[in-house]
């Protein structure tokens, strides 16, 4: 593997070739942009057109819905000849049996890359490895970090608790999180929550990451399934417009504001929410029957865009940004 660090190019050897970074080498992508797995969501349509952009493709198991998300992955080598992966969330795979299926199931769809999450990564990781899958595992806390490298991960998705999505809710934001980690491990590390365009990215690889991985800024995609009333919640939020529910019940997770979560904020556990109400909002626009997961980033993304566009875009900017902090630095 090569151990070519992102950094700011500066100093005599500058240079307008492209950044790479062990994500690149690694996964053999050219844009070290990462999708975030959704569920429901990152399904195939989002994940290969992430693929097709050069970045990396997630497609999500998180729905439990083992026959659509077994679908899904069968459609991707239909959609995509480029690299693309799973994420395994351990919450929604506590059964051993379920479990060593889902893994059957990744295998045969001949996936060589997951995330793993939401779980303990001594369980997760290693029947991933010994299937011959690169395995990445999601951690909101210094601690949790090294007990995936301890438990084989080939490298880690560091999680701020600015992301939406279920989180740790007392976990640090990225900009403590991620050079803690980078610090104290020597595996890739790709960072998650609070990135949705170039500087942010940039910041990012400057604090020690080798890539990103968006989640809010790609739920508002054009090729992003959920309904359009969620996407214009998201485009309308502030940074101050998403609330963290089930804080002491757990899991907690990082919503928009909305009625519902508003209320929910308050009561411990939070009321746990049906299909038909995930379905209602997801695909219905029904804002107030389930939870919109989505990061205070929300307060920064202000339009939907194609992926193609928002990869391009960001890498493009992302690698301007740390030439021009180069510049900066050597006056
Ligand atoms: C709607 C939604 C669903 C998510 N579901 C999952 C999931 O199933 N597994 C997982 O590891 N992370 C999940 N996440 C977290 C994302 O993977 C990602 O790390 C996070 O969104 C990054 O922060 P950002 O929203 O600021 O980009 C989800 C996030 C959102 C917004």
């Amino acid at each position: 593997m090569a151990a070519t660090r992102a950094v700011a190019a500066g100093g005599p050897e500058r240079s307008e070739a492209p950044v790479r970074t062990r994500i690149t080498d690694m996964l053999g992508i050219d844009i070290p942009i990462v999708q975030a797995p959704m569920g429901y969501i990152a399904r195939s349509r989002l994940a290969s057109a992430v693929s097709q952009a050069g970045g990396l493709g997630i497609c999500e198991t998180s729905s439990g819905r083992w026959d659509e998300v077994r679908a899904e992955m069968e459609a991707m080598p239909t959609l995509t000849d480029r690299p693309w992966g799973v994420n395994i969330a351990g919450l929604f795979v506590r059964d051993p049996a379920l479990l060593d299926t889902v893994i059957d199931v990744v295998v045969n769809a001949g996936v060589r890359f997951a995330t793993t999450s939401a779980g303990d990564p001594a369980r997760l990781v290693p029947p991933l490895k010994a299937a011959g899958i690169t395995v990445f595992h999601v951690v909101p806390t210094l601690r949790g970090a090294l007990k995936a490298v301890a438990a084989g991960a080939d490298g880690l998705v560091v999680e701020g608790v600015e992301g939406g999505g279920f989180k740790n809710a007392d976990g640090a934001s990225t900009m403590v999180l991620l050079p803690q980690v980078a610090a104290a491990v020597d595996v890739p590390l790709i960072a998650a929550g609070g990135i949705c365009d170039g500087v942010s990215m940039a910041a990012a690889l400057t604090l020690g990451a080798d890539g990103v991985q968006m989640g809010t800024r790609m739920l508002t995609s054009a090729e992003s399934p959920v309904h359009d009333n969620w996407k214009s919640a998201v485009l309308a939020a502030t940074e101050t417009d998403t609330v963290v529910v089930n804080r002491y019940a757990r899991p907690a997770m990082r919503t928009l504001r909305t009625e519902l979560s508003s209320e929910a904020e308050r009561q411990s556990p939070a009321p746990s929410l049906s299909l038909d109400g995930i379905r209602s909002l997801y695909f219905g626009g029904e804002m107030n029957a389930a939870y919109a997961m989505s990061g205070q980033v929300a307060g920064r993304v202000t339009e939907v865009l194609p992926v193609r566009q928002i990869l391009e875009t960001t890498w493009r900017d992302c690698q301007a940004r740390l030439r021009q902090m180069g510049n900066r630095a050597t006056g």
